[in-house]
């Protein structure tokens, strides 16, 4: 039996426009080893208004969205670890659990994977529109109100967490609190600045404040973001400028213990190494433009005992960290629900991204009828 439905709305990315059209496509039903969820929500994410920008080359026409939660509909043949019926936090990076870092227990960096290739493991797609193949966003497209997944991207967390917020869990969530608790092992009482406090560097200041980090310093143009990220923990808040590390050495002493960079600038990124102190680490979460080199002063970083870090997905294991992040924002400890700025429908995905293409806007979340 064929499952319904056979059709989905779905916020196409054709390529080439920074604009995505909104179109009711075709959705397969789900082959073995995957799995058709219903979106129950889809946040709009830093990283999709990048494909849409023209930053990174992607396989096109491109169903957006990597930030999603929703509902098991039906499941392929052999699928064990969900039911219909389950609610499940998509994974934007689904591990092949064969290569030797899924066998070592670091799916965060599996080598098998075709999640950047838009792909499901057996090179297809479920999504189609008049027979042209379809890519959903790194195997989510969770702008979408149907989406089919790999099993291993599809992770059930109790039915008590709103989709919003289950949605969040998904990619600025787990990347904030992964590059905080996974990647750099901040504890308490060490201090950290986040330049860029959009929605995953107001996530990673939600970590810190969770961690016990003191101080923790928020950097952002905007006064909204920075009103913000003082609701969720910062001591501090700081505009940029030339002065920024002089004024972050100021709050520190010495610098800080942890910098991150959440916005994905070559200039913010070249700045970090100057943040902190001694044996500091610079963490890498903000993303930017391929073929895009950053500058470093090697010498500077290696006689100070620098590190710097790449911090992909906060290196979370989804199973693992989700059902955790869900359960911490259920004990009232991970305010969520507070990061989500505006509740949108489809149809107005465009001008979420025109805002946050102006600094606007901590999370826009897409909430599905
Ligand atoms: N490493 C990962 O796994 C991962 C996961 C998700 C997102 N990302 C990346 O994180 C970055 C941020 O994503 P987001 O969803 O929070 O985007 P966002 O647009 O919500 O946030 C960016 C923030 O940076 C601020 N900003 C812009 N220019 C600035 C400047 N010069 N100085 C200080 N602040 C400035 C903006 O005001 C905004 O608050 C993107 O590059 C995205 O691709 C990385
Ligand atoms: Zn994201
Ligand atoms: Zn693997």
């Amino acid at each position: 039996m064929i499952p319904s439905p056979r059709k989905t709305r779905a916020a196409v990315h054709d390529g080439t426009s920074t604009a995505l059209e909104i179109r009711t496509v075709e959705i397969a039903p789900p082959g073995p080893g995957t799995v058709l969820v219903r979106l129950g929500a889809s946040g709009v994410c830093g990283s999709d208004r990048h494909v849409l920008d023209g930053d990174w080359q992607l396989p096109s026409p491109t169903v957006m969205g990597h930030e999603g939660a929703g509902t098991v509909e039906a499941v392929g043949a052999g699928v064990e670890d969900v039911a219909a019926g389950d609610h499940v936090i998509l994974s934007w990076f689904y591990p092949c659990r064969r290569c030797t870092a899924c066998l070592s227990g670091r799916s965060f960096v599996c080598t098998g994977s075709r999640s950047e290739e838009c792909l499901l493991p057996d090179g297809s797609t479920a999504l189609s529109d008049a027979g042209t193949q379809l890519f959903p966003y790194l195997s989510v497209g969770s702008m979408s109100e149907y989406t089919v997944v790999p099993e291993s991207a599809a992770i059930k967390v109790p039915a008590e967490v709103p989709f919003d917020v289950a949605s969040l869990i998904g990619c600025s969530i787990a990347t904030g609190y992964g590059s905080v608790v996974n990647d750099a092992a901040v504890q308490a009482g060490q201090s950290a600045v986040v330049v860029g406090t959009g929605g995953v560097g107001l996530s990673i200041i939600m970590a810190l404040n969770l961690v016990g980090a003191n101080p923790i310093i928020a950097v952002d143009l905007s006064d909204d973001k920075l009103e913000a990220a003082r609701s969720f923990g910062a001591t501090h808040t700081l505009k940029p400028g030339d002065d920024l590390a002089a004024r972050v050495q100021e709050i520190t002493g010495t610098g800080a213990d942890f910098a991150f960079e959440a916005i994905g600038r070559v200039e913010t990124i070249e700045s970090l190494p100057w943040l902190i102190t001694a044996g500091g680490k610079a963490v890498l979460v903000g993303l930017p433009p391929q073929d895009a080199p950053v500058s470093i002063d090697a010498l500077a970083l290696a006689e100070t005992g620098k590190s710097l870090i790449g911090s992909n997905y906060g290196s979370t294991v989804p199973g693992r960290d989700f059902p955790r992040l869900a359960e911490l924002y259920l004990a009232g400890k991970l305010p969520v629900d507070r990061l989500i700025s505006n509740r949108i429908k489809l149809d107005d995905v465009n001008e979420a991204f025109d805002a946050m293409r102006r600094g606007e806007r901590a999370r826009s979340v897409i909430v599905f009828d």
